[in-house]
């Protein structure tokens, strides 16, 4: 129990909107101070240009909320870092994809994270990719799209993302939220899970997603630390989105900040009505889905124009560091990206021929080369959770790493 009056957190309002549809983007909101203390103003005292989130209100939040950790063969003291970094109140699921031989790293991994659950009685489900039990649970639940051809689940981060999310609902969680397991440092997880908190918290509603925008990324550059502001694959990436959003309304926009935001989070009902795309496309499609959904320009497919969809983004204090992965892996980041606008419904012929300029000019593609679609599944609110949770509750159960503090 809390003695006293909690520490406030103090944030932005945003200032804009840009709306298509049903759809509305918010600008990018500040944080002015991670612990504005005990003292800080109560809501409705302070000017309206900021506000003040109680700590409690934020941990009740954090309390109905799963945090998916995707992890595909990372050093285990970076996942261990990041656990460190998860607020005791949330549900961590992680599902991991690591290779099982000739070492069984998922092996490792779960006695690692036992043995840190030990410590602090912290909520762990931990499952694999390729668990046979869990692709027999999509299986029974009328979802074979997920499996490959041995019926377990594909590889990929957006697929470990699927499996988390639909966990996330069988274990009764209002919210879920993402953080790469390749993140150095602890105090910008645990940053990223208190604003994922605090975008619910300000936004409210059931179709919220909220994203983060790192204030800054370290990099060595001639010898000397520089922090830069955007990575490659995001300039390109919220370029193209605000492409295609001014099309639409009319106006020039810069408002995207979050385009391929990996640190994001979503209510559970908007997770299990929006489509996935595959691999690193995932999160630059969740903008195209919810557009090409709710934004009216096209009849929609599976969107309740019924719903108010907010798009929240938040620009962290901490800077963002992670493991580097190579040049492919970012050229592969940013054909996927643009693939999702390219061969978006929503996307003009010009903006077509932009894209497709920018890309050959870049060399991320080649002569005789075209920018192949991005694979996508169909929304999660056609499995059967029923027969799902029949076959996966025991693997899950199972597999829970602190048994008597699990939900
Ligand atoms: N379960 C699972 N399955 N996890 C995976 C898989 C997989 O097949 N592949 C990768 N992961 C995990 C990694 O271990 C890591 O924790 C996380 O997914 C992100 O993968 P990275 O390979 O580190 O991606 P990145 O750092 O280049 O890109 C990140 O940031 C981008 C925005 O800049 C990702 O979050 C991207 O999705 C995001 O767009
Ligand atoms: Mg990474």
């Amino acid at each position: 129990m809390l003695l006293g009056p909690a520490e406030f957190m103090r944030i932005e309002i945003p200032r804009e909107f840009d709306r298509l549809g049903a759809v509305r983007i918010y600008g990018l909101q500040k944080i002015y101070e991670l612990d504005a203390g005990p003292e800080a103003e109560l809501p409705g005292q302070e000017d309206a240009v900021v506000r003040s989130l109680p700590a409690e209100a934020i941990y009740g939040v954090q309390r109905e909320m799963a945090i998916v950790v995707p992890v595909r063969g990372e050093r285990l003291k970076l996942i261990e870092g990041v656990l460190v970094g998860i607020p005791n109140s949330c549900l961590v699921i992680v599902v991991s994809n690591s290779p099982r031989e000739p070492i069984d790293r998922f092996f490792l991994e779960q006695e690692s994270i036992a043995n840190f659950c030990r410590f602090t009685r912290k909520q762990v489900v931990i499952v694999h990719q390729k668990d046979p039990v869990i692709g027999a649970a999509f299986a029974a639940g009328g979802y074979p799209e997920l499996l490959d051809e041995r019926g377990t689940v594909r590889n990929g981060k957006a697929e470990g993302m699927m499996i988390g999310t639909v966990l996330a609902r069988m274990l009764g969680r209002r919210y879920v939220g993402f953080v790469d397991s390749d993140n150095y440092f602890p105090g910008a997880v645990n940053e990223y899970i208190r604003e994922y908190a605090a975008g619910f918290l300000m936004h409210g509603g059931d179709h919220t997603l909220v994203r983060i925008s790192w204030h800054s990324k370290p990099k060595i550059v001639e010898q000397a630390l520089y922090f830069a502001k955007w990575g490659r694959s995001s300039r390109h990436c919220n370029h193209a989105l605000n492409r295609l959003l001014s099309h639409h309304t009319g106006f020039e926009t810069e408002i995207v900040k979050t385009g391929n935001a990996g640190e994001h989070a979503l209510t559970l009902e908007l997770a299990m009505s929006i489509r996935y795309a595959t691999g690193y496309a995932v999160e630059p499609f969740h903008f195209i889905d919810l557009l090409e959904q709710y934004g009216g320009a096209i009849p929609s497919e599976h969107g309740d124009m019924r719903r108010l969809i907010r798009i929240c983004q938040i620009e962290s204090r901490n800077p963002h560091l992670h493991e580097n992965k190579g040049e492919d892996h970012i050229a592969d980041m940013i054909r996927g990206s643009l693939a999702t606008v390219y061969h978006s419904r929503l996307c003009p012929p010009g903006l077509q021929q932009e894209i497709d300029a920018e890309l050959r000019q870049g060399g991320y593609l080649k002569e005789g080369d075209s920018l192949a679609p991005v694979h996508v599944y169909p929304s999660l609110d056609k499995l059967d959770l029923g027969q799902f949770a029949a076959v996966a509750r025991e693997a899950v159960e199972r597999r829970v790493a602190a048994p008597a503090s699990a939900a």
